[in-house]
């Protein structure tokens, strides 16, 4: 007879632990710990469920995102569209070379029905991974305590050219303004386009689109031109990421302020820091990992390069990991 090949799932304060390949995923009432093999035994790391939430949901929400999704210093994600890396302290440089680093590759699906198994179980009633800490409160910590699946089922928005188009994604005219952009004005622009041309010219208020987002850190297509893809998005608290580019992303700060914190992709080790004003632009280069803080909920113009060979380009040395000289 065979034996049952998955022995029932352990729990920790009534939370179910996972695995991935090698790698072992267990949370309490506070942290999430990974394991992995590393030199005959198994390393472990720690961190804060709430941020280990977030930055999966991200994760799940983006398909692995482009290049590299950092959770925190140690453990995260590599897209190889398609397949997808798991890593711990790949890009740590104290533990890479240390040789306690592991990394393992799986079919995206894989993985990403992994991950969603885990946050439906690790996600408890009233904690929203996409909300501001403020309005989601302590809800992620203590024992288990039911789930929140519309949180983390959202419908994502696929534009395909603009929202308002017909045809296209809606205007958000269904959410409410958030508290921090109550002064945001709400008129929408006159169009007056030339008779046979109703359906192709079009414009929406995007200071109004934002000012009624739901969630924060992540961007959403606004606009689409050929691979030029505009992303904004509402920004408070902290980037739930610490996002290795596999290409250079463009930055236009819309309003308020973030500050940027940019370090080397493959070690960590700091670069630099910058706050963006509303109206400064700037260039993450295709070589760097950063994350973002915003004091104040603010708006933020991710503009996305979505051309398919890029990272190959950037690897094999034919475009500089910084898009323009002066
Ligand atoms: C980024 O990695 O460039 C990024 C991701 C999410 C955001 C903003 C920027 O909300
Ligand atoms: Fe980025």
């Amino acid at each position: 007879m065979a034996t049952a090949q998955v022995s029932a799932p352990e729990k920790i304060a009534g939370y179910r632990t996972f695995t991935l390949g090698a790698f072992n995923f267990a949370r309490d009432e506070y942290f999430v710990t990974i394991t992995w093999p590393a030199k005959g035994k198994r390393s472990s790391h720690t961190m804060s469920a709430d941020a280990f939430l977030r930055a999966t949901m991200r994760d799940v929400a983006w398909n692995f995102f482009y290049g590299l999704v950092n959770f925190d210093a140690v453990f995260g994600t590599r897209n190889l569209y398609g397949k997808v890396e798991l890593f711990a302290g790949r890009y740590n440089e104290a533990i890479h070379k240390s040789g306690l680093s592991y990394v393992e590759t799986f079919d995206s699906g894989e993985a990403m029905a992994k991950f969603k198994e885990i946050l439906a179980d690790w996600v408890n009633a009233g904690f929203d991974p996409f909300a501001a800490p403020s309005e989601t409160g302590n809800t992620a910590f203590g024992e288990k305590n039911g789930n929140n699946m519309a949180a983390i089922e959202r419908f994502r928005v696929a534009t395909k050219r603009m929202p308002g188009l017909e045809g296209d994604s809606p205007l958000r005219e269904d959410l409410k303004v958030n508290r921090a952009f109550a002064d945001v004005g709400q008129e929408e622009p006159e169009i007056q386009a030339e008779p046979g041309f109703e359906k192709e010219l079009h414009a929406f208020n995007l200071f109004k689109y934002l000012s009624r987002s739901d969630v924060t850190w992540n961007p959403s297509v606004t606009s689409v031109c050929k691979r030029s893809l505009f992303c904004p998005t509402t920004e408070e608290y902290i980037l739930p990421i610490i996002h290795g580019n596999d290409r250079v992303e463009w930055f236009v700060q819309l309003s308020d302020e973030i500050t940027w914190d940019v370090a080397d992709r493959e070690t960590g080790r700091p670069r630099a820091r910058l706050t963006m004003k509303a109206g400064d632009v700037a260039a993450m280069p295709a070589d760097i990992r950063h994350q973002g803080y915003s004091k104040k909920r603010s708006m933020l113009l991710v503009w996305e390069n979505a051309t398919a060979d890029l990272p190959q380009r950037y690897e094999r040395g034919e475009l500089k990991p910084w898009p323009v000289d002066f």
